[in-house]
Protein backbone atom coordinates (compact mmCIF):
# COMPACT_ATOMS: atom_id res chain seq x y z
CA UNK A 1 0.00 0.00 0.00
CA UNK A 2 1.00 3.36 -0.94
CA UNK A 3 1.79 6.04 2.44
CA UNK A 4 0.28 8.90 2.37
CA UNK A 5 2.90 11.81 2.94
CA UNK A 6 3.25 14.97 4.53
CA UNK A 7 4.92 18.28 3.28
CA UNK A 8 6.94 17.96 6.85
CA UNK A 9 8.04 14.21 5.12
CA UNK A 10 12.25 14.52 5.53
CA UNK A 11 14.01 14.84 2.22
CA UNK A 12 16.84 12.78 3.22
CA UNK A 13 16.97 9.83 5.43
CA UNK A 14 19.80 7.73 5.95
CA UNK A 15 18.60 4.26 7.64
CA UNK A 16 21.00 1.51 8.46
CA UNK A 17 19.93 -2.09 8.03
CA UNK A 18 17.39 -1.13 5.01
CA UNK A 19 18.16 -4.30 3.51
CA UNK A 20 15.49 -6.38 5.11
CA UNK A 21 12.28 -6.31 7.65
CA UNK A 22 11.72 -2.65 9.47
CA UNK A 23 14.41 -1.16 7.10
CA UNK A 24 13.49 -1.83 4.39
CA UNK A 25 9.37 -1.16 5.00
CA UNK A 26 11.21 2.38 6.44
CA UNK A 27 12.88 2.82 3.03
CA UNK A 28 9.78 2.26 1.39
CA UNK A 29 7.33 4.25 3.93
CA UNK A 30 10.35 7.21 3.15
CA UNK A 31 10.48 6.83 -0.23
CA UNK A 32 8.21 9.58 -2.18
CA UNK A 33 9.26 11.77 -5.28
CA UNK A 34 11.36 14.62 -4.07
CA UNK A 35 13.06 12.53 -1.52
CA UNK A 36 16.52 11.19 -1.10
CA UNK A 37 17.10 7.60 0.52
CA UNK A 38 20.51 6.23 1.69
CA UNK A 39 20.04 3.25 2.40
CA UNK A 40 22.82 0.39 3.97
CA UNK A 41 22.88 -3.26 4.47
CA UNK A 42 25.43 -5.86 3.92
CA UNK A 43 23.16 -8.15 1.57
CA UNK A 44 23.78 -6.23 -1.82
CA UNK A 45 20.88 -8.55 -3.57
CA UNK A 46 18.68 -7.70 -1.34
CA UNK A 47 19.66 -3.86 -0.76
CA UNK A 48 19.29 -3.28 -3.90
CA UNK A 49 15.86 -4.89 -4.30
CA UNK A 50 14.61 -3.05 -1.90
CA UNK A 51 16.45 0.70 -3.59
CA UNK A 52 14.38 -0.50 -6.76
CA UNK A 53 11.78 -0.89 -4.65
CA UNK A 54 11.98 2.72 -3.43
CA UNK A 55 13.06 4.40 -6.37
CA UNK A 56 9.92 3.05 -8.31
CA UNK A 57 8.07 5.06 -5.44
CA UNK A 58 10.03 7.82 -6.84
CA UNK A 59 12.78 8.66 -4.57
CA UNK A 60 16.23 8.54 -5.50
CA UNK A 61 18.52 6.16 -3.64
CA UNK A 62 22.17 6.09 -2.66
CA UNK A 63 22.67 2.19 -1.54
CA UNK A 64 25.62 1.14 -0.04
CA UNK A 65 26.72 -2.64 0.83
CA UNK A 66 27.99 -1.69 4.44
CA UNK A 67 29.16 -3.32 7.97
CA UNK A 68 28.01 -1.29 10.63
CA UNK A 69 30.94 -2.22 12.94
CA UNK A 70 33.45 -0.82 10.49
CA UNK A 71 33.71 2.57 12.22
CA UNK A 72 35.74 4.22 9.31
CA UNK A 73 33.96 3.22 6.55
CA UNK A 74 30.45 3.94 8.15
CA UNK A 75 32.03 7.24 8.84
CA UNK A 76 33.08 8.05 5.49
CA UNK A 77 29.82 7.17 3.99
CA UNK A 78 27.83 8.80 6.64
CA UNK A 79 29.40 12.13 5.88
CA UNK A 80 29.68 11.84 2.20
CA UNK A 81 25.78 11.28 2.68
CA UNK A 82 25.32 14.35 4.32
CA UNK A 83 27.52 16.35 2.40
CA UNK A 84 25.52 15.09 -0.49
CA UNK A 85 22.38 16.44 0.65
CA UNK A 86 22.05 17.26 4.64
CA UNK A 87 20.58 14.61 6.53
CA UNK A 88 17.41 15.22 7.19
CA UNK A 89 16.76 11.95 9.55
CA UNK A 90 19.27 8.84 10.58
CA UNK A 91 17.03 6.20 11.63
CA UNK A 92 19.78 3.13 13.49
CA UNK A 93 17.72 0.55 12.90
CA UNK A 94 20.58 -2.32 11.73
CA UNK A 95 20.43 -5.24 14.47
CA UNK A 96 21.04 -8.85 15.06
CA UNK A 97 19.44 -10.85 17.85
CA UNK A 98 20.52 -14.83 18.91
CA UNK A 99 19.33 -16.88 21.23
CA UNK A 100 20.75 -19.12 23.95
CA UNK A 101 20.79 -22.04 22.44
CA UNK A 102 19.69 -24.14 25.84
CA UNK A 103 22.83 -23.03 27.80
CA UNK A 104 24.60 -19.67 28.45
CA UNK A 105 25.09 -17.19 25.66
CA UNK A 106 28.26 -17.57 24.17
CA UNK A 107 30.72 -15.05 24.58
CA UNK A 108 31.46 -14.88 21.13
CA UNK A 109 27.94 -14.10 20.50
CA UNK A 110 27.21 -11.72 23.43
CA UNK A 111 30.37 -9.90 21.77
CA UNK A 112 28.89 -9.55 18.34
CA UNK A 113 25.51 -8.57 19.42
CA UNK A 114 27.48 -5.98 21.39
CA UNK A 115 29.44 -4.95 18.05
CA UNK A 116 26.37 -4.29 15.71
CA UNK A 117 23.42 -3.31 17.93
CA UNK A 118 25.58 -0.77 19.87
CA UNK A 119 28.63 -0.11 18.16
CA UNK A 120 27.05 -0.04 14.78
CA UNK A 121 24.72 2.52 16.37
CA UNK A 122 27.19 4.68 17.38
CA UNK A 123 29.01 4.34 13.81
CA UNK A 124 25.97 5.33 12.76
CA UNK A 125 25.17 7.95 14.98
CA UNK A 126 28.40 9.83 15.77
CA UNK A 127 29.33 11.23 12.97
CA UNK A 128 26.42 13.30 11.97
CA UNK A 129 25.83 14.67 15.55
CA UNK A 130 28.50 17.80 14.84
CA UNK A 131 27.15 18.11 11.46
CA UNK A 132 23.66 18.44 12.94
CA UNK A 133 24.09 20.52 16.35
CA UNK A 134 26.09 23.31 13.60
CA UNK A 135 23.10 23.57 11.27
CA UNK A 136 20.63 23.59 14.11
CA UNK A 137 18.76 20.97 12.79
CA UNK A 138 17.89 17.24 12.24
CA UNK A 139 16.45 14.11 13.76
CA UNK A 140 18.19 10.94 15.25
CA UNK A 141 15.87 7.46 15.77
CA UNK A 142 17.79 4.66 17.65
CA UNK A 143 15.94 1.35 16.66
CA UNK A 144 15.97 0.05 20.81
CA UNK A 145 13.23 -2.50 21.64
CA UNK A 146 10.34 -3.18 23.88
CA UNK A 147 13.58 -5.91 24.93
CA UNK A 148 15.73 -3.21 26.34
CA UNK A 149 13.29 -2.16 29.29
CA UNK A 150 14.31 -4.78 31.50
CA UNK A 151 16.55 -8.17 31.14
CA UNK A 152 15.61 -11.46 30.04
CA UNK A 153 17.13 -14.41 30.65
CA UNK A 154 16.59 -15.90 26.88
CA UNK A 155 18.50 -12.95 25.56
CA UNK A 156 21.29 -11.45 28.39
CA UNK A 157 23.24 -9.42 25.49
CA UNK A 158 20.77 -8.48 23.17
CA UNK A 159 18.30 -6.65 25.98
CA UNK A 160 21.26 -4.72 27.40
CA UNK A 161 22.26 -3.45 23.97
CA UNK A 162 18.75 -2.16 23.46
CA UNK A 163 18.48 -0.65 26.90
CA UNK A 164 21.85 0.58 26.16
CA UNK A 165 20.78 2.19 23.10
CA UNK A 166 17.44 3.64 24.65
CA UNK A 167 19.00 5.11 27.83
CA UNK A 168 21.93 6.92 25.36
CA UNK A 169 18.97 8.13 23.03
CA UNK A 170 16.96 9.45 25.68
CA UNK A 171 20.15 10.88 27.52
CA UNK A 172 20.82 12.45 23.74
CA UNK A 173 17.25 13.80 23.42
CA UNK A 174 17.74 16.33 26.45
CA UNK A 175 21.46 17.20 25.36
CA UNK A 176 21.10 18.00 21.80
CA UNK A 177 17.06 19.83 22.13
CA UNK A 178 18.80 23.10 22.84
CA UNK A 179 20.69 22.65 19.83
CA UNK A 180 17.72 22.21 16.97
CA UNK A 181 18.37 18.43 17.02
CA UNK A 182 15.50 15.72 17.87
CA UNK A 183 16.19 12.87 19.28
CA UNK A 184 13.86 9.31 19.63
CA UNK A 185 14.08 5.81 20.54
CA UNK A 186 11.67 3.37 19.11
CA UNK A 187 10.81 0.48 20.84
CA UNK A 188 8.52 -2.09 18.63
CA UNK A 189 7.14 -5.35 20.11
CA UNK A 190 7.15 -8.43 17.74
CA UNK A 191 7.43 -7.15 14.13
CA UNK A 192 7.24 -10.30 11.38
CA UNK A 193 11.18 -10.19 9.84
CA UNK A 194 13.47 -12.59 9.71
CA UNK A 195 14.90 -12.02 13.16
CA UNK A 196 11.29 -13.18 14.28
CA UNK A 197 10.56 -15.84 12.00
CA UNK A 198 13.10 -18.03 13.62
CA UNK A 199 11.07 -17.84 17.08
CA UNK A 200 8.84 -20.91 17.52
CA UNK A 201 6.93 -19.63 20.58
CA UNK A 202 4.06 -17.67 20.40
CA UNK A 203 4.05 -13.99 19.78
CA UNK A 204 1.65 -11.80 21.54
CA UNK A 205 0.47 -8.63 19.05
CA UNK A 206 2.76 -9.54 16.41
CA UNK A 207 2.86 -7.00 13.35
CA UNK A 208 3.75 -6.66 9.66
CA UNK A 209 6.78 -4.54 9.51
CA UNK A 210 4.55 -2.39 6.69
CA UNK A 211 2.32 -1.51 9.94
CA UNK A 212 5.51 -0.67 12.00
CA UNK A 213 6.80 1.19 9.51
CA UNK A 214 3.75 3.53 9.27
CA UNK A 215 3.71 4.27 13.18
CA UNK A 216 7.66 4.94 13.53
CA UNK A 217 7.13 7.70 10.63
CA UNK A 218 3.91 8.99 12.62
CA UNK A 219 5.95 8.72 15.78
CA UNK A 220 8.86 10.84 14.34
CA UNK A 221 6.79 13.21 12.41
CA UNK A 222 5.13 14.27 16.01
CA UNK A 223 8.95 14.23 17.63
CA UNK A 224 7.93 11.65 19.99
CA UNK A 225 10.24 10.71 23.08
CA UNK A 226 9.54 7.11 22.91
CA UNK A 227 8.12 5.04 19.70
CA UNK A 228 7.00 2.32 21.71
CA UNK A 229 4.26 -0.20 20.26
CA UNK A 230 2.07 -1.74 20.28
CA UNK A 231 0.33 -0.60 22.71
CA UNK A 232 -0.53 -3.46 25.11
CA UNK A 233 2.81 -4.95 24.63
CA UNK A 234 4.30 -1.20 25.99
CA UNK A 235 2.24 -1.38 28.59
CA UNK A 236 3.17 -4.76 29.52
CA UNK A 237 6.96 -4.32 29.22
CA UNK A 238 6.90 -1.66 30.82
CA UNK A 239 4.80 -3.04 34.06
CA UNK A 240 6.87 -6.09 33.92
CA UNK A 241 10.27 -3.75 34.54
CA UNK A 242 8.87 -2.07 37.51
CA UNK A 243 8.69 -5.33 39.26
CA UNK A 244 10.90 -6.20 42.04
CA UNK A 245 13.38 -9.23 41.15
CA UNK A 246 12.24 -11.34 43.73
CA UNK A 247 8.57 -11.48 42.20
CA UNK A 248 9.60 -11.45 38.35
CA UNK A 249 12.70 -13.62 38.08
CA UNK A 250 10.87 -16.80 38.98
CA UNK A 251 8.63 -16.06 36.09
CA UNK A 252 10.91 -14.62 33.67
CA UNK A 253 12.85 -18.45 34.28
CA UNK A 254 9.54 -20.30 32.93
CA UNK A 255 9.59 -17.93 30.05
CA UNK A 256 9.99 -19.91 26.08
CA UNK A 257 13.50 -18.61 25.19
CA UNK A 258 14.57 -18.06 21.59
CA UNK A 259 16.27 -21.06 20.21
N1 LIG B 1 11.50 -7.88 14.56
C1 LIG B 1 11.19 -7.54 15.78
O1 LIG B 1 10.29 -8.10 16.40
C2 LIG B 1 11.95 -6.43 16.45
C3 LIG B 1 11.49 -5.97 17.69
C4 LIG B 1 12.17 -4.95 18.33
C5 LIG B 1 13.27 -4.37 17.75
N2 LIG B 1 13.72 -4.84 16.55
C6 LIG B 1 14.91 -4.21 15.99
O2 LIG B 1 14.61 -3.74 14.69
C7 LIG B 1 15.82 -3.67 13.94
C8 LIG B 1 15.60 -4.32 12.58
O3 LIG B 1 15.41 -5.72 12.77
P1 LIG B 1 14.46 -6.61 11.86
O4 LIG B 1 13.46 -7.23 12.74
O5 LIG B 1 14.03 -5.83 10.69
O6 LIG B 1 15.46 -7.77 11.46
P2 LIG B 1 16.07 -8.24 10.07
O7 LIG B 1 15.01 -8.43 9.06
O8 LIG B 1 16.97 -9.37 10.41
O9 LIG B 1 16.95 -6.98 9.61
C9 LIG B 1 18.14 -6.65 10.23
C10 LIG B 1 18.87 -5.67 9.34
O10 LIG B 1 20.10 -5.31 10.00
C11 LIG B 1 21.16 -5.49 9.07
N3 LIG B 1 22.40 -5.85 9.73
C12 LIG B 1 22.62 -6.84 10.63
N4 LIG B 1 23.91 -6.87 10.97
C13 LIG B 1 24.53 -5.88 10.26
C14 LIG B 1 25.85 -5.41 10.17
N5 LIG B 1 26.85 -5.97 10.88
N6 LIG B 1 26.11 -4.38 9.34
C15 LIG B 1 25.14 -3.82 8.62
N7 LIG B 1 23.86 -4.21 8.65
C16 LIG B 1 23.58 -5.24 9.47
C17 LIG B 1 20.71 -6.60 8.16
O11 LIG B 1 21.43 -6.51 6.95
P3 LIG B 1 21.78 -7.81 6.04
O12 LIG B 1 20.56 -8.69 6.12
O13 LIG B 1 21.99 -7.21 4.72
O14 LIG B 1 22.98 -8.44 6.65
C18 LIG B 1 19.24 -6.26 7.99
O15 LIG B 1 19.06 -5.29 7.01
C19 LIG B 1 16.90 -4.36 14.79
O16 LIG B 1 17.67 -3.39 15.46
C20 LIG B 1 16.08 -5.14 15.78
O17 LIG B 1 16.77 -5.41 16.96
C21 LIG B 1 13.07 -5.84 15.89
Amino acid sequence: MQSHHRSSDPAHVLITGASSGLGAALALAFARPGALLSLAGRDELRLNGVAHAARSRGAEIEAAALDVRDRDAMAAWVVAADQRRPIDLVIANAGISGGTHGGPESAEQTRAVFAVNLDGVLNTVLPLIPRMIERGSGQIALVSSLAGHRGFPGAPAYCASKAAVKVWGESLRGELAPKGVRVSVVMPGFVKTHMTDVNDFPMPFLMSAERAAEIIRGGLAKDRARIAFPWPMAMAAWFVAALSPAILDPLLRKLPKKS
